[in-house]
């Protein structure tokens, strides 16, 4: 099976997860733009949806599906996404996609998050993937030297030439090299940095379940 179809299975399985009449949250990436195309079979079914980013906000419409501003949401039962990686203990790197920031944001409003990702993103140890630090523009060089002295090496994330700005005006620092065994404590130590905006590292609100997409079919891990 190729990638693309473990994304799609994946996608195809979560759709299960979506509760009727209710809102659903949407990550971004790629496996998110599948779990997308299949929302959108079952629009009719579901009240709304709350992005986690421009693009995936741009797809749902495209669709004809209600994107709603999370400001006038209290409640959605479910948030689905996928990630860099993800552990056995369901802790995960996200922000590939350079949405890192508003996808925990919508997630912290989801009662449960449904990481949706194909086998190769399970691993033991996070950190082989890139780290993805959101920071305030003006304070991209302090907070590197910062994460290097935690072990990493950061770099700017970089897109046609320039600095790439996320979605909300902000650059990302990928730290390169890290062995990550206590993500919970990496989450807080790397928030407390000042000028982080947000750490890729989702520990202390992981996932809730993982469908992971495997030649012998779609997994599901509960934690
Ligand atoms: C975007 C993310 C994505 O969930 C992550 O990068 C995985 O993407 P893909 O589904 O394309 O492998 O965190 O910020």
């Amino acid at each position: 099976m190729t990638q693309d179809e473990l994304k799609l299975a994946v996608a195809q399985a979560a759709i299960a997860y979506v509760v009727e009449g209710e809102i659903v949250g949407v990550g971004t990436g790629s496996t998110a733009n599948f779990f997308i195309d299949e929302l959108a079979k079952i629009k009719h079914k579901i009240k709304a949806a709350v992005a986690s980013s421009e693009v995936t906000a741009a797809r749902l419409r495209s669709h004809g599906i209600t994107v709603l501003d999370l400001n006038e949401v209290t409640s959605m039962p479910v948030y689905i996404d996928g990630a860099d990686e993800i552990t056995p203990q369901g802790a995960m790197i996200k922000g590939g996609g350079a949405a890192l920031t508003r996808e925990k944001i919508v997630a912290s409003v989801a009662e449960k998050f449904i990481c949706i990702a194909d086998g190769s993103k399970l691993v033991d140890v996070l950190g082989k993937f890139p780290l993805p630090v959101e920071v305030i523009p003006m304070s991209h060089a302090v907070v590197a030297r910062k994460l290097n002295a935690l072990g990493g090496e950061a770099r700017l994330r970089i897109k046609d030439g320039q600095p790439l700005l996320t979605d909300n005006g902000n650059m990302i620092l990928d730290v390169h090299g890290m062995q990550i065994h206590d993500p919970l404590a990496m989450e807080a130590e790397i928030n407390n940095i000042v000028g982080v905006v947000t750490v890729g590292l989702f520990a202390r609100q992981g996932a809730n379940v993982c469908l992971l997409g495997t030649a012998e079919g779609v997994k599901t891990l509960q934690f």
